[in-house]
């Protein structure tokens, strides 16, 4: 199998989806529309649509009702990158490439815009329904991806991240933060997948910990490219970290020992889905691939 074929063409039909369900720039309120849809056709790895639909395909999905949980996905990703990046949070001034949002359209719309994201998430999602009206996995798939990205999941962990700048942090709190602000859309991506394809309760559970072991071994990385690469190659500043002070794996093990916990944690996640009798080789060479991702 060759992965950067495989990759390349399953981020294409990824951003295709994407693109489809993404709103009309109209009305009195099109700035923040267009500021949405700058967001998101930005680019970005495409990563948690790309990990829902091969967890589905997985066990067996093959329907077009994970279509629109792709794109609520990579919206409400976008959301917390969008706000991530404001003067409040990071304070970063380029995304993906190009200038973040409220750098090009002003703070105000760069707030607005991560709202709106967040909300037409799941008003994209629910058209799962238009779809499959009788299917009842929609219903838990929603509270997983509602769950999964608030004060419990990803906004939980934004809060304690930003809390414990400039502070010292253990390690227990930093996987905490990493848990929540990282690997809970991760998990949500993969059980998404395995929720709307019929998996068992068991099933899900199991996917919900490699996912979880993906996304802290994926943070890690993330932290370990804040420090040793460049802004040309991450389409977004190296040193942030740094410059808001914050605790990482990095300056809490350094970058030796962050490699390796990047490696084992990758290894255990791909044993965990192996674990399970479905299998899906390209999902599980994606997340060793993750393990040496330059960004
Ligand atoms: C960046 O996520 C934020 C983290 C959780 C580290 P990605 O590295 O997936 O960003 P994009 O979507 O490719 O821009
Ligand atoms: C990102 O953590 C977590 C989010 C929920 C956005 P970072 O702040 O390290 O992400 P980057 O490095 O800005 O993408
Ligand atoms: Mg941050
Ligand atoms: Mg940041
Ligand atoms: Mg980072």
């Amino acid at each position: 199998m060759d992965m950067k074929t495989e990759i390349a063409a399953r981020t294409q039909a990824a951003e295709q989806i994407i693109k489809q369900y993404l709103p009309i720039e109209e009305g009195y309120q099109k700035t923040v529309i267009e500021a949405m849809n700058y967001s998101v056709l930005a680019g970005g790895k495409r990563l948690r649509p790309i990990l829902m639909l091969e967890t589905y395909r997985m066990f067996g999905g093959r329907s077009k009702v994970i279509e629109p949980f792709m794109a609520a996905m990579e919206m409400i990703h976008t959301y917390s990158l969008v706000h991530d990046d404001l003067p409040a949070m990071d304070n970063d001034e380029f995304r993906r490439g190009k200038k973040t949002t409220h750098a090009k359209y002003g703070e105000a719309m760069g707030i607005l815009a991560g709202d709106g994201l967040l909300n037409y998430a799941f008003e994209t999602a629910t058209k799962a329904f238009e779809i499959e009206p009788e299917n009842s996995n929609i219903g838990r798939a929603l509270q997983v991806l509602a769950s999964k990205a608030g004060i419990h999941g990803m906004l939980g962990g934004q809060c304690v991240d930003v809390e414990s700048e400039g502070k010292e942090v253990t390690e227990e709190v930093l996987q905490f933060i990493d848990k929540l602000k990282t690997a809970a859309l991760l998990e949500s991506s993969m059980m998404i997948g395995a929720i709307l394809a019929g998996a068992t309760k068991n099933e899900q559970k199991i996917v919900e910990q490699a996912a979880r072991e993906l996304g802290l071994a994926f943070q890690i990385q993330d932290d370990i490219l804040d420090v040793t690469s460049s802004t040309e190659v991450l389409g977004k500043p190296v040193g942030s970290d740094e410059k808001n002070h914050k605790t990482t794996y990095v300056t809490l093990k350094g970058l030796e020992a962050s490699a390796k916990e990047v490696e084992e944690r990758s290894k255990h996640s791909v044993e965990l889905l192996s674990s399970l009798v479905v299998k899906n080789e390209f999902l599980t060479n994606l997340m060793m691939e993750l393990v040496h991702r330059k960004k």
